[in-house]
């Protein structure tokens, strides 16, 4: 699967989302995630993102290793109201931005600037 790691943090610039085939870009709160079960590793994502966010998995920086579990932690998250987690929505146009990020993410301090 690839991975969306730290330089999207408070950057969510978003051209990710337009090229993904299968919609399965999802949008916390301060980043995005791939849903790795919904990716089929195309990689139209990888080359527009102005950040250089995105990575297949195995081509991960040393440091940003740790994304690939997060992404894959974001969707073992229940959202408020609801009983069970997001798992594999089938799309993230229907879903929406949730508003929540993994304890990961959410711990990190304002990035960017
Ligand atoms: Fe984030 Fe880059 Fe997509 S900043 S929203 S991974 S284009
Ligand atoms: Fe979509 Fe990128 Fe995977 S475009 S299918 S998230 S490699």
């Amino acid at each position: 699967t690839y991975v969306i790691a730290e330089p999207c943090v408070d950057e969510l610039d978003r051209a990710c989302v337009a090229e993904c085939p299968v919609d399965c870009i999802y949008e916390g709160a301060r980043t995005l995630y791939i849903q790795p079960d919904e990716c089929v590793d195309c990689g139209a994502c990888e080359p527009v993102c102005p950040v250089e966010a995105i990575y297949y998995e195995d081509d991960l920086p040393t440091a940003l290793r740790p994304y690939a579990p997060d992404n894959a932690a974001f969707f073992t998250l229940t959202l408020p109201g609801r009983e069970a987690p997001l798992g594999s929505p089938g799309g993230a146009g229907k879903l929406g931005p949730v508003g929540v990020d993994t304890p990961l993410v959410a711990g990190l301090p304002p990035q960017g600037g």
